[in-house]
């Protein structure tokens, strides 16, 4: 955010004062950006609440992001022709780059990537529910990227005018990819649905038990959302829970139209006076209790990434050690002076004698 000067004019003014009068001159500066649509970047002051809602939000979105490759990529084997499969591959490839940008933002709140691992795998921080079903047919893929990645896109476009600089930025590269993500899924419907009997079943199928969680994935209504609130006022969220959903609802009735498939929903219809779709009502408790940890998968899930972890150790160790070979080497040598490296004028010119040797080590 542009905020250098009234950051200064705060400290100023905070100068000499006492301790409640200091912070609310940052909170000043910081509720004044906000209101003006500046981002919030790492090194400004931020009140600890939104700092620790942040972290909670992006590491939860980052978790969903690395958990989601599971489901999808117990497909890749299987997928039924090169094709498929090279578009599957890059497509869990991307969700594993979009958890590694979403963990570099958390980071830059001060909170690292082995805390916020710890806590996806001792099952103090959540992933998204969704990922808690499992994948039964090759139609799930399909599913999976029309109606999955079609709600996380609802959900993230708005996302990128978060007010929360690296969170935003992260979001606009995320969403191109989700993008991809939502089409490729919806082209692989279109060629089930179009093709044998049997394939359209088995896409109608797959939409039919995919549909229902994924309107649950814009979290609960507005009026039992605790966070939603405080979260709106920071800008970090735009919209509702209950008005995202609306907005995916009324995307996906014209394109399951188009793909000759059916949502699984008898209340399903427009509402002329709104202006919008009317739907029915959503199985909370179902919600609820995946979210306990009860749902078909959560336990499977969570084994798998500790033992993916597990298994990843040495990796992390090779590059450790690597990194750590690396500085040694970029260590200057002994007796080296800036005089030296400064790399102005001439390197024949005035230097002492005797480092001429230095020189032809510093090249070799
Ligand atoms: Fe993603
Ligand atoms: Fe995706």
């Amino acid at each position: 955010m542009a905020t250098a000067a009234p950051h200064h004019t705060a400290r100023a003014q905070a100068d000499g004062q006492d301790e409640a009068a200091h912070a609310a001159a940052y909170e000043a500066v910081f509720d004044a950006a906000v209101a003006a649509d500046e981002r919030i970047e790492p090194r400004d002051w931020m009140p600890d609440a939104y700092r620790s809602t942040l972290v909670r939000q992006i590491a939860q979105h980052a978790h969903s992001e690395i958990i989601g490759m599971q489901p999808e990529a117990n497909w890749i084997t299987r997928a039924p022709s090169l094709r498929r499969k090279a578009i599957l591959m890059a497509k869990v490839q991307d969700e594993a780059g979009h958890g590694l940008y979403l963990y570099s933002a958390a980071e830059t709140l001060g909170t690292g990537r082995d805390e916020l691992l710890d806590k996806l795998h001792t099952g103090r921080q959540k992933y998204s529910s969704i990922f808690n079903y499992p994948t039964l047919t090759w139609a799930d893929v399909g599913a999976i990227g029309w109606l999955v990645d079609g709600a996380a896109i609802t959900n993230q476009v708005p996302l990128c005018r978060c007010s929360y600089g690296p969170y935003a930025r992260a979001m606009v590269r995320i969403c191109k990819e989700e993008s991809f993500h939502q089409r490729q899924g919806y082209e692989l419907l279109l060629a089930l649905s179009r093709g044998t009997p049997e394939q359209h079943e088995m896409a109608q199928d797959a939409v039919n038990r995919w549909w229902w969680p994924s309107l649950m994935m814009f979290g609960p209504p507005d009026d039992e959302s605790s966070h939603s609130a405080q979260s709106m006022a920071w800008k970090i969220k735009r919209h509702s829970n209950d008005e995202l959903r609306q907005r995916f609802v009324d995307i996906c009735v014209p394109q399951a139209e188009s793909l000759g498939l059916t949502l699984p929903d008898p209340d399903l219809v427009w509402n002329e006076e709104r202006g919008h779709h009317d739907f029915g009502a959503i199985d909370w408790t179902e919600f609820r209790e995946v979210l306990k940890g009860n749902g078909p998968c959560n336990e499977q899930r969570i084994t798998q990434r500790r033992r993916a972890h597990d298994e990843g150790a040495w990796v992390r160790e090779a590059a450790a050690a690597y990194a750590e070979k690396q500085a040694t080497r970029a260590e200057p040598p002994a007796g080296h002076t800036d005089q030296q490296s400064n790399g102005t004028g001439s390197p024949q010119g005035d230097e002492p004698a005797g480092t001429a040797d230095e020189h032809a080590e510093a090249r070799a």
